[in-house]
């Protein structure tokens, strides 16, 4: 120790603790009383205040989660954050159509005015992806309605809406605040009709129910819902620029919990804006991150984060452990950052490293009480993007939001983009300037994201049933760490057979 009390590199060098990460360990199989794995139940905290039936987060990137996979997630039981990297408005109109997707009663349905044409109607059908548009007068009272079978076959579309709409006077509708579901159900089934708008004493619209978002409750029992039915999603918001009129344009349009997303979230910035968002949006869930530290954990918790997110370099696309040489390995960041959220009431979600089923069951023994999982999400015909060939298998992108393809992606989506031509003087948007955290590849195409969802969530209660778990209560008290070698993780995968058939 010097004269100043400071560590000489030589003792800091002699204080080091390992950090642990997924293959280091294995859980150790216990007593179980678990018959069945489908009788665990994985329901957990994704804030103190929401629940989740399934402990699964798509990840805020560009090529994981828009509102397909939110959709597809929450049906699952889990939830989507829609990430940032898009304008306010066409952020606010993702969140806006998860919520729309199956709310039984649909508050304010999609309108146009009776002088629309039915090319006005096509083109709201075709951008909100419904399959009716009411039609309604200067004062919001209905007119009558138009679903696509009035317009399977009509081919002229300059003309009014009124001519194939099926007018008011033709139309069964149920009243504001009285006609419940099951009502609304009686209705639809003796009147044989799909959709059932609901209007107040004065005629003006209120309301809808359709019967395929009735049908769909049965289809999807453990979806992840609000008080009002409809599917629960999340949205990211930065802490630059336009981040405080972000989050309150998201909260209007009722998103469930926004998530603070920050690559180093123990930074002045990141608590501040923390701060400004709890004082101003006193009611938001919000989610912050992220760290890998208990002090990082520490701090999130004093500036008013309901969640913690942890994982500093762990994602599959990230370098930032290789560009800073920053990072702590994801199993021990997690159980470090869990002894503080567990004493300050708030909830832990593990970002980042997840490669399966088992990665997650440990996550959750470590102390996390939710994962967020983007590449292994984003092969799926849920994650934005197209599907590309590398000879004849097909692939998708993922890619780091830190990575150049991002960076430049967004640059130029905002018209900020500085040709190297241009560069004067290290510009904001100057890419010679950036130093990407992250890269941009591919991952293998695996068709739906349910068959991807519910292969994580049966290994996960496989994996409670091997600890002895029903709950994941239990899973967090029962489990027991074992350290294993590199030979053990040999032994822990096929091995001496051909498994590339
Ligand atoms: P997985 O492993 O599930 O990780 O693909 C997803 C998480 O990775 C983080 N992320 C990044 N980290 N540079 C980073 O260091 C990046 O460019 C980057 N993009 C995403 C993020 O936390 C995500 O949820």
């Amino acid at each position: 120790m010097s004269s100043k009390g400071r560590l000489s590199t030589r003792e800091k060098l002699g204080k080091l603790h390992t950090g642990l990460t997924f293959d280091d360990v294995l859980l150790v199989p216990r007593y179980s009383r678990v018959r069945s794995r489908h009788d665990v139940n994985i329901s957990t905290k994704l804030t103190p205040k929401i629940t989740l039936n399934i402990p699964i987060i798509s990840a805020n990137m560009d090529t994981v989660t828009e509102s397909e996979m939110a959709v597809a997630l929450a049906r699952e039981g889990g939830i989507g954050i829609i990430h940032r990297f898009m304008g306010l408005e066409a952020q606010v109109a993702q969140v806006q159509r998860v919520k729309r997707m199956e709310s039984i009663i649909i508050e304010s349905p999609y309108a146009l005015g009776s002088n629309a044409k039915i090319s006005d109607v096509r083109k709201m059908m075709r951008e909100k992806n419904v399959g009716g548009i009411l039609i309604i007068d200067d004062e919001g009272k209905l007119e009558g309605i138009v679903t696509t079978r009035d317009l399977r076959f009509v081919e002229y579309s300059n003309s009014s809406v009124t001519a194939v709409m099926t007018k008011r006077k033709d139309l069964v509708v149920g009243t504001w605040g009285k006609t419940t579901i099951d009502k609304a159900k009686k209705i639809m089934q003796d009147e044989k009709i799909e959709k059932l708008p609901l209007v107040d004493s004065r005629d003006k619209l209120k309301g809808l129910v359709t019967a395929k978002d009735i049908l769909k409750r049965k289809e999807f029992p453990n979806a992840t819902k609000d008080s009002k039915g409809r599917l629960r999603v999340g949205a990211a918001i930065g802490v630059r620029g336009d981040f405080l009129e972000r989050a309150k344009k998201l909260v209007d349009s009722d998103v469930d919990v926004l998530v603070l997303d920050i690559a180093h979230g123990d930074s002045a910035y990141a608590l501040e804006a923390i701060k400004r968002i709890k004082k101003a949006l006193p009611e938001v869930e919000l989610i912050a991150g992220n760290i890998a530290t208990s002090e990082g954990a520490a701090h999130l918790i004093k500036s008013g984060a309901d969640s913690i997110k942890v994982g500093v370099g762990s994602g599959s696309i990230c370098i930032t452990r290789i560009v800073t040489g920053s990072g702590v390995p994801q199993l021990t960041a997690i159980s470090d950052c869990s002894l503080i959220a567990k004493d300050s009431g708030v909830t832990l979600i593990a970002d980042g490293g997840i490669r399966n089923s088992g990665d997650i069951t440990k996550s959750l023994v470590a102390g996390a009480d939710s994962v967020m999982i983007g590449s292994l999400l984003a092969g799926t015909d849920e994650s934005p993007g197209e599907i590309v060939f590398r000879g004849t298998q097909r692939y998708k992108v993922t890619r780091g939001m830190a990575s150049m393809a991002a960076r430049r992606d967004q640059l130029q989506r905002e018209g900020r983009l500085v040709s190297e031509s241009e560069v004067q003087n290290h510009e904001d948007g100057d890419l010679s300037d950036f130093v990407p955290e992250g890269v941009e590849a591919i991952v293998p195409y695996k068709g739906g994201a349910v068959f991807v969802i519910r292969q994580l969530a049966g290994g996960l209660r496989s994996g409670l049933s091997y600890c002895g778990a029903s709950n994941l209560k239990e899973l967090k008290s029962n489990g027991r760490f074992i350290k294993i070698t590199d030979v053990g993780l040999i032994e822990s995968k096929p091995h001496d057979v051909v498994t590339d058939l």
